[in-house]
């Protein structure tokens, strides 16, 4: 699979363990990106001549393959483009304040901050919502037991369940199967952050109420992610009423689309909605490859942790493996590799109220993996971390560097 990311025949010396922040890119994207721009940039759904048609054929496409590649009905009625994960939690969040006057949100503790953010702002701006917060069982997973005794005592007519599918900071896989049905006997909505998740795992992702990723964490292009929406939402009105998102307007009246394009006012990100059928159909063609890899990369990981010189933040199940040295600071590990040509993410990882939890430092080292990533990556990486280590213990590095 490495072979299908220019990226890597470009920059040889590189080791690229920061995909959990964005992942390399496939050579489909590259080429369909470009195709575009050169070839057949146009708008779409608005001209009526033929280049709009060729543009407009592609984004229909594209809703086509990630319904089916998701496993949800209507394509039209169930995908919204957007910019990223962060927009479609966001008017996840939006639709649901629209439709509710008020309930329990219960939300899971590792989320990430652009789910967690615009919950705990609509509970802070209205008295009539509350956060009741989903914590970790002993294996570091959401503890969906105290989840359902909670929310079957909850008198609130209004429930929503908002959690992440796989959190950033501990690579654990939260149960969505079962989040669904406490979330369907309990009359509850859902709002799933599936970033982590989507292109590791073949996922189904119907039976949800939202569902949001960003494409270029799944070797797509920034600036784009779907947010899978329950075909009910179409009853509300546009979170961002704008062009598109109407069928007629009148100064007396305004008739909205009845699709899902109802919420992809302006122009969406043609240039990368239009590489998103090739790259499924190399999603759809490597699944198994994939999830092989990428399990057989977190048990490498795991297994290679030298549990003298770092804490682990968890045991991962899938994607990344984030670390808490015993001697220097994460920011000195971040820029002591970075100089040996290996990229690591460090820091609060957009999930502070986590990261605070597991380290009064405020500070974890992500190691983060791709179906591009090599054993040798991963094993070199813990070598050069036990030198750095070995650094700070033995007081090579000033202590003005180690913190
Ligand atoms: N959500 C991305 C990360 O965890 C940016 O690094």
């Amino acid at each position: 699979m490495r072979d299908d990311f220019p990226f890597f025949n470009r920059n040889k010396s590189i080791v690229y363990l920061d995909t959990a922040a964005t992942s390399q890119t496939l050579y489909t994207v590259l080429e369909d990106t470009t195709d575009f721009y050169t070839y057949h940039k146009s708008n779409a759904h608005r001209s009526g001549h033929s280049m709009d048609t060729w543009v407009d054929q592609k984004y229909y496409l594209a809703k086509e393959k990630v319904a089916k590649y998701v496993g949800v009905a209507e394509p039209d009625k169930s995908i919204v483009f957007t910019s990223g994960a962060t927009q479609g939690l966001h008017d996840a969040v939006k639709l649901i304040e629209k439709a509710m006057p008020g309930g329990t949100l219960y939300l899971g503790i590792d989320a990430h901050h652009s789910l967690s953010l615009p919950i705990m702002e609509l509970a802070k701006n209205n008295p009539w919502w509350t956060i009741s917060y989903i914590n970790l069982n002993s294996q570091g997973m959401l503890d969906l037991d105290a989840l359902e005794q909670t929310i079957k005592a909850d008198t609130n007519k209004c429930k929503v369940i908002a959690v992440g599918a796989v959190s950033n900071v501990l690579g654990k896989e939260n149960d969505l199967a079962r989040i669904k049905d406490i979330a369907h006997a309990n009359a509850a909505n859902t709002i799933i952050d599936a970033a982590q998740l989507v292109g590791k795992r073949k996922v189904n992702l119907s039976g949800f109420d939202f569902v949001a990723w960003s494409w270029h964490k799944v070797y797509g292009p920034t600036g784009l992610g779907c947010l899978v929406i329950d075909p009910v939402w179409l009853s509300y009105k546009p979170v961002h009423p704008g062009g598109g998102s109407v069928v007629s307007v009148s100064y007396a009246d305004i008739i909205w689309q009845e699709n899902a394009g109802r919420f992809e006012s302006g122009t969406q990100n043609l240039a990368g909605i239009v590489t998103i059928p090739r790259l499924i159909d190399w999603l759809e063609s490597h699944s198994s490859d994939i999830e092989h890899h990428d399990k057989s990369m977190a048990r490498l990981a795991n297994a290679n942790v030298p549990v003298n010189q770092f804490h682990q933040a968890s045991e991962s199940d899938t994607g990344l493996l984030s670390l808490l040295p015993v001697a220097g600071a994460v920011e000195d590990y971040v820029m002591l590799l970075d100089a040996k040509g290996v990229m690591v993410r460090g820091g609060k990882l957009c999930a502070q109220p986590l990261v605070d939890q597991i380290t009064s430092n405020s500070a974890l080292l992500r190691l983060s993996w791709g179906c591009y990533t090599t054993a040798n990556e991963i094993e070199s990486t813990f070598d050069k971390l036990g030198d750095i280590h070995a650094k700070f213990q033995r007081n090579v590095l000033r202590p003005a560097i180690a913190g």
